[in-house]
């Protein structure tokens, strides 16, 4: 620990001299001392020598403005089922079987499980343990052989083929430099696979540490399974998550959690390598985003921008501070508004459906008339009855 070998070299400051000149009392003095001077001296020699130093982020990504969705629903709690309650622990992101009628997801214990969608709420009869990767599995999509691929954070791109329950290590690293949070993941028709890996240098344990260093540690990746091989697309992304496929095969959506965007990165026709915009100045930190087959995408937000993270991402200072809590108490909690929004194929915002009670929010996907939510910590799927419990227009209250 450098943080031990230089208190050893410890001398006291200028200021702590000073005041101690002032004090008359000698049991005063140490009182003030021992309570006061050294505490504050030592805390801020400390917080000079750690080597965490997080940046300011350019101005041209980070913005501050916050659009709001025509229409939302702003109490979604109220109306949500749990689903699957107490057998799947951190159901981080969900990928829907139509064929089987399954739910697949990934749990914080490494089980990737499925649970049956029944036309009656929360039934845990049906879920299933399948496999375990030994890792955090979070991304979850289905190849056209109804098999799973799985961004698990530790292990890297993971295929599960499920009528085995067989586990395959697809790839770790690309470009000579290891995945250290595969993050989001989908399967173009043509085969390929595009992905995410939020962090090269942070793992998921240490995720806040990413965001509040504030550099761009993030990349999208594909891999194709017809050769093996894996490809950087995108480099220098800040903490980059979800990803979907377009519907049309032209272009992959892919999610900047920290600058609450998602940007289109062209795969084919005249376009193919570039990048454009898509959705920005969200009212919520995207994460997984999952497209409904009905002309609408499903972005989870895990918090809305509060006014802690906001002063957080404007001064790195703070970032800083906050990084020593994390360490020696514990994430703060600084997360609220979770839920998602739909938007349309041209990024514009349709609906938000969010509650100030629920936070982490990693996942949505709609089936039929509900909506099911993914998140990094409850131990249930949400389940949102969307006719019953509908976004109305926002204007009212904007
Ligand atoms: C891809 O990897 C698999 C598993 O290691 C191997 O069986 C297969 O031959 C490889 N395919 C190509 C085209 O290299």
């Amino acid at each position: 620990m450098p943080e031990s070998t230089n208190l050893h070299s410890f001398s006291p400051s200028r200021s702590s001299q000073k005041t101690a000149k002032t004090t008359t009392s000698t049991s005063s003095r140490h009182l003030l001392f021992f309570t006061l001077i050294l505490p504050i001296t030592l805390a801020s020699i400390l917080f000079r020598l750690d080597p965490f130093q997080p940046a300011h982020f350019p101005a041209e990504v980070m913005s501050r403005s916050i659009i709001t969705a025509p229409a939302s629903n702003d109490k979604m709690r109220g109306g949500s089922k749990a689903m699957a309650e107490g057998h799947v622990e951190g159901p981080e992101d969900l990928v829907y079987d139509a064929a089987t009628g399954f739910i697949y997801t990934g749990c914080s214990d490494g089980w990737i499980k499925r649970v049956m969608v029944k036309e009656s709420a929360a039934g845990d009869s049906g879920v299933e343990s399948l496999v375990r990767t030994e890792g955090r599995p979070l991304g979850v999509a289905l190849d056209r052989n109804g098999d799973l691929v799985v961004a698990d954070s530790d292990k890297g791109l993971v295929k599960v083929t499920i009528r085995e329950g067989k586990i395959e290590l697809l790839t770790d690293e690309v470009e000579g430099l290891k995945f250290k949070l595969t993050d989001g993941v989908d399967i173009a028709e043509d085969g390929t696979i595009y992905f995410t890996d939020a962090s090269y240098k942070y793992s998921f344990n240490d995720f806040m540490f990413d965001i509040l260093e504030g550099k761009p540690y993030g990349r999208l990746i594909s891999y194709d399974p017809a050769t093996n091989l894996t490809s950087l697309l995108v480099s220098n992304l800040y903490f980059a998550n979800g990803v979907a496929v377009s519907p049309d095969q032209q272009f992959v959506i892919f999610c900047e959690t920290i600058l609450r965007r998602c940007r289109k990165y062209y795969i084919k026709g005249p376009k193919k390598g570039s990048i454009e915009k898509f959705v920005e100045n969200m009212p919520g930190y995207p994460d997984n985003i999952h497209y409904d087959g009905e002309g609408l995408y499903w972005i989870a937000l895990s918090s809305s921008p509060t006014y802690s993270w906001q002063l957080a991402l404007r001064y790195p200072i703070i970032r800083k501070a906050v990084a020593r809590i994390v360490k020696y108490v514990g994430k703060p909690d600084m997360e609220k508004n979770g839920g998602a929004v739909s938007v349309d194929l041209e990024g514009n915002l349709k609906a938000h459906y969010y509650d100030a009670h629920f936070s982490l929010i990693s996942s949505a996907i709609k089936i039929g008339n509900h909506l099911y939510c993914g998140s990094l910590h409850y131990p249930f799927i949400i389940r949102l009855d969307l006719n019953k419990y509908p976004a109305l227009p926002t204007a009212a209250a904007a």
